[in-house]
């Protein structure tokens, strides 16, 4: 047989910003066009096809797409100049929530589709590339979506499965509702089918993934699906995020103490500790409510590392109330968090409420708050030195011989090994604790019960 030249593979580039149910729709967005001849480039001057999966939560995240649009438009008007395309698509909740105005601002933007249609990209980028200057909105349900996407490619130990999107909560604060639309769940036989394929893949341990994701109503509730996962062979940690507080039940706090499956970390975020403002964020419930669910699930599972989220300088928010918060952070007790600045989004309640808080305020309060969030967290690193962690092993460290890997308490981890597999298990005597990161030496592994 003669020898056939292969096509050069198409490049794409991709760029995520936000939440992790962005970095998993990226993942899937991969997926759908790697069956097409799309090849990962990381340069984007490079690139056949852009993809920016955006983020519309704060504004900041916003003006970046404009900005990296921007960008882009030089490498796509320098490859013209070479005879060369780019297409150049715009995803995720901005391309929802302002594909039109993206399409007036940006003329060099090809296609612009929200998160529901991920599964017409092909379609949609073949017409684009032919000039057609097609925009899609985001028209299709999610669960259509779900189903027409291909199986996945996991290409690691760890993996993200979405069980549920949208929100119904309403916090006065956020865009989600608008952007990713009402709540929907997954079937629960689809989850648990994709779930032992990732484990017949190789996948070791599994983070469910949902704006609000232990509101799960797929034909079962939120801890009958943990309890179905935790069965799979293969599957040895399960983790999910992110979850709202309103939604532990007794059922879920309790297989904290019952699953060892289920990882001793969580991420609920509370926004803040003043119940004045919680009221006025429609988080519907208070600091006491909150409280009380810590210490249940520290009753259960004493050792849990808790993770949450604050907006500071929300609208009415004193000192008084700030303090409130900052009061709640010493009470509880973090291992790791994210805070921000209050940033009014359009079509919000809360960005037309009185008392909107100076931008030095905000930034000052935020600066204390991440202040203590971060000696937490040292704190909290420095109390793993000495003791012995079972670590999930998922690459190669940066220098070789070196290994990375991930505690029970998501913590990542470098030691020296040469030995171990990418999925294993294996036992690790911690000895130094840096902010975001631990250095481990590997035990011998623990010999059969005799
Ligand atoms: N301003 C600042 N932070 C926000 N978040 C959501 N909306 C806003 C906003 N308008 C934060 C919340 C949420 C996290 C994902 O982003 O803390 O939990
Ligand atoms: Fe936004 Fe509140 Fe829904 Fe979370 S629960 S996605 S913060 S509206």
């Amino acid at each position: 047989m003669s020898e056939q030249k292969r096509p050069d593979p198409k490049r794409l580039f991709m760029e995520t910003y936000g939440c992790q149910m962005n970095v998993y729709d990226s993942e899937r967005m991969r997926d759908v066009l790697t069956p097409l001849g799309y090849a990962i480039t990381e340069k984007p001057d490079d690139a056949d096809l852009v993809i920016l999966n955006t983020c519309h939560i704060r504004e900041k995240a916003t003006e970046k797409v404009y900005s990296e649009i921007g960008r882009l438009r030089a490498h796509k008007e320098r490859r013209a100049g070479e005879g060369k395309g780019m297409t150049i698509a715009i995803a995720g909740c901005v391309a929802q929530a302002e594909g039109e105005e993206i399409i007036r601002r940006a003329p060099e933007v090809d296609l612009v589709v929200g998160p529901q249609a991920y599964h017409k990209l092909p379609e949609l980028i073949a017409r684009a590339a032919r000039k057609t200057g097609e925009r899609l909105a985001a028209d299709f349900t999610a669960q259509e979506k779900f189903d027409a996407l291909p199986a996945r490619a996991p290409d690691g130990v760890t993996a993200f499965l979405s069980i549920q999107e949208g929100c119904d909560k309403f916090c006065t604060f956020c865009v989600v509702p608008y952007t990713r639309g009402a709540e929907y769940s997954r079937p629960l036989a689809d989850v648990v089918a994709e779930a032992r394929a990732l484990a017949d893949r190789g996948v070791r341990e599994i983070t469910l993934l949902g704006q609000n994701v232990n509101a799960y109503h797929g034909g079962a509730s939120f801890s009958e699906l943990l309890a179905a996962l935790a069965q799979i062979n293969g599957i040895e940690r399960l983790r999910y995020t992110t979850s709202h507080p309103i939604e532990m039940t007794d059922e879920l706090i309790a297989l904290h103490g019952a699953e060892p499956k289920l990882m001793p970390y969580l991420h609920l975020p509370v926004q803040s500790g003043s119940d004045r403002i919680l009221k006025a964020m429609n988080r519907k419930h208070d600091g006491a409510f909150y409280r009380d669910i810590v210490s249940r699930l520290r009753a259960v599972r004493p050792d849990i590392a808790l993770s949450t989220d604050f907006i500071v300088g929300f609208p009415g928010e004193k000192e008084r109330e700030f303090e409130e918060t900052m009061r709640l952070v010493r009470d509880v007790g973090f291992a790791s968090a994210y805070s921000f600045k209050y940033s009014p989004r359009p079509g919000t309640p809360a960005a037309a409420m009185l008392g909107q808080v100076s931008e030095a305020a905000k930034a000052e309060r935020l600066a204390q708050l991440q202040a203590l969030l971060a000696d937490q967290q040292r704190v909290f690193n420095a109390a793993q030195i000495d003791r012995v962690l079972p670590v999930l092993v998922t690459g190669n460290g940066r220098n070789a011989g070196q290994k990375h890997g991930r505690t029970p308490y998501l913590q990542s981890v470098h030691f020296e090994d040469t030995q171990v597999q990418n999925g294993d298990i294996v036992p690790v005597r911690i000895v130094a604790a840096a902010q975001n990161s631990l250095t481990g030496a590997r035990l011998a592994l623990a010999p059969e019960a005799a």
